[in-house]
């Protein structure tokens, strides 16, 4: 069967930063280590004035089209991936296009575009969609656009304000793709749960610790489900694990759970059995609540292993590094922590080429896919092309106050007034409600 996956990646943060150390705790009263330690975040990303989910979307999916010489002629589909969007019967993909038109000879009439939701998750959805429809042999030659824009912003003073962050993240998908080949196989874990949701709201209503839970249980199930269709998954066969990323913390937990049941069974269990047992099987207890406590007292010992930490810091520790500068982008999260692992590899010198990442999405509501990359040929020419580390470090460093206005501007009940921080350069910009997103 021929490899159909992502070909390229550009990205596109909001161009505004807070620090959560120096910035955030002390206005919280927080001790900044709960922001850097116990969630490993240090920075959000936020837009400018003039950004809002379309810009950044048209933004980065330019970026993309430029880099590689792309016309709306070899597009044939457009699928935007947000649970930020504002308007209920045209799709982000549709205001997307009108930008992009704007700016290239031709047009996007002939692409079929769509928007899909469901969560975080939807990013992945989206990359699904367009690689079943090359698959298909509908694609007529051309490739699809997949674009994952939010702005994660939460109520003032909830307990989510902490993991805020925007931006774009747009994939060029097609066959024989230079980055990675994405399986076919995949697993699912999946259930109607309400612990973060947003029915006719901005901003979403959370149970935060439950949501850890149901991200942990939900992720469980689909690394059975994707066993039982690809075959026991081991320790370390895969380079890398990119999880979906609401905050570095939430990533600590799912690996530890996976590595606990990628071990079982294996010479890494039985190596450790001398040290802290064999990890507890249910069929072993006829109370849940005491298999429960057993596995946490095994989970508690694991952690602290030499063998579990260096297979963190070898498989999950990469993943993490652009996330912990701008925050949960939702749907474009994964696919950061992707990036950020390709990234790794190639300031290391990694020969990667050929090799296997497993990818863990997430959305709330919930639902959790796991599926196996294989890194292409092409790969470091596509991560050496991208210049993540140095926009993250350019944007402007927010005061408390200024981002008081920021998220007042952006809040869709206030849409408060405000002077731009950043100078727009060769960009698209909104410039009001049912205004145009204009190119400076
Ligand atoms: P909180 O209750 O304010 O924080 O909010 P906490 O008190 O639980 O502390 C967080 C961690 O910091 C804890 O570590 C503390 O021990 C530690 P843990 O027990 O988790 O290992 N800590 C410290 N560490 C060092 N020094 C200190 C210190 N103080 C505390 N001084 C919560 C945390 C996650 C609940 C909150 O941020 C929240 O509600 N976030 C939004 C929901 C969320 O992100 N959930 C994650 C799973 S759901 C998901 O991923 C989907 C999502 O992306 C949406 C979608 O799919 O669309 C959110």
């Amino acid at each position: 069967m021929t490899a159909v996956g992502i070909d390229a990646v550009e990205v596109w943060t909001g161009k505004l930063s807070l620090d959560l150390a120096e910035t955030f705790a002390p206005e919280q009263g927080d001790d900044p280590a709960k922001y850097t330690k116990g969630l490993g975040l240090h920075e959000s990303s936020f837009p400018d004035a003039h950004e809002d989910i379309v810009t950044m979307g048209a933004n980065a999916a330019y970026r993309l089209m430029e880099r590689k010489g792309l016309t709306p002629d070899d597009v044939g589909r457009i699928d935007v991936a947000t649970e930020s969007a504002f308007d209920n019967s045209k799709p982000v993909s549709t205001y997307i296009a009108g930008c992009l038109e704007q700016v290239y000879d031709g047009d996007f009439h002939h692409a079929n575009k769509g928007e899909r939701k469901f969560a975080c998750i939807a990013g992945t959805q989206s990359l699904d969609d367009a690689c079943n429809w090359i698959r298909a042999g509908r694609h007529r030659g051309r490739g699809a656009l997949v674009i994952a824009s939010d702005t994660a912003l939460y109520e003032r003073g909830d307990a989510g304000e902490a993991t805020q962050g925007a931006g774009a993240v747009a994939m060029w998908v097609t066959e024989d793709p230079s980055l990675v080949a994405l399986s076919v196989e995949q697993g699912h874990g999946s259930a109607d749960e309400t612990d973060f949701l947003k029915p006719n709201q901005q901003f979403p209503s959370v149970d935060g610790k439950r949501s850890i839970q149901v991200y942990l249980a939900r992720m469980r199930e689909a690394l059975v489900d994707f066993e039982s269709v690809a075959g026991e998954v081991g320790p370390e066969e895969y380079a890398y694990a990119p999880f979906h990323t609401p905050y570095p913390g939430m990533v600590r937990k799912a690996a530890l759970l996976a590595y606990r049941h990628t071990i079982r069974g294996t010479d890494v269990e039985d190596d450790l059995a001398g040290d802290i047992g064999r990890q507890p099987r249910r069929d072993e207890y006829d109370d849940e609540a005491a298999f429960d406590d057993a596995i946490r007292d095994y989970m508690d010992a694991l952690k602290e292993r030499p063998e579990y930490r260096e297979w963190y810091a070898t498989h999950i520790d990469p993943t993490l590094a652009i996330s912990e500068r701008v925050g949960n982008w939702y749907t474009g999260s994964v696919h950061l922590a992707r990036l950020s692992a390709l990234h790794h590899a190639a300031e290391n010198d990694r020969d990667l080429a050929g090799e296997e990442v497993l990818v863990a999405s997430y959305g709330s509501g919930a639902q959790a896919e796991i599926h196996a990359e294989t890194v292409g040929e092409g790969w470091r020419e596509e991560i050496d092309a991208l210049s993540i580390f140095d926009r993250i470090e350019s944007r402007y460093d927010l005061t408390f106050a200024e981002y008081e206005r920021v998220h007042d501007r952006h809040n869709h009940a206030k849409q408060a007034e405000l002077e731009a921080f950043t100078t727009p350069e060769d960009e698209f910009i909104f410039d009001g409600w049912g205004g145009m997103n204009e190119r400076t």
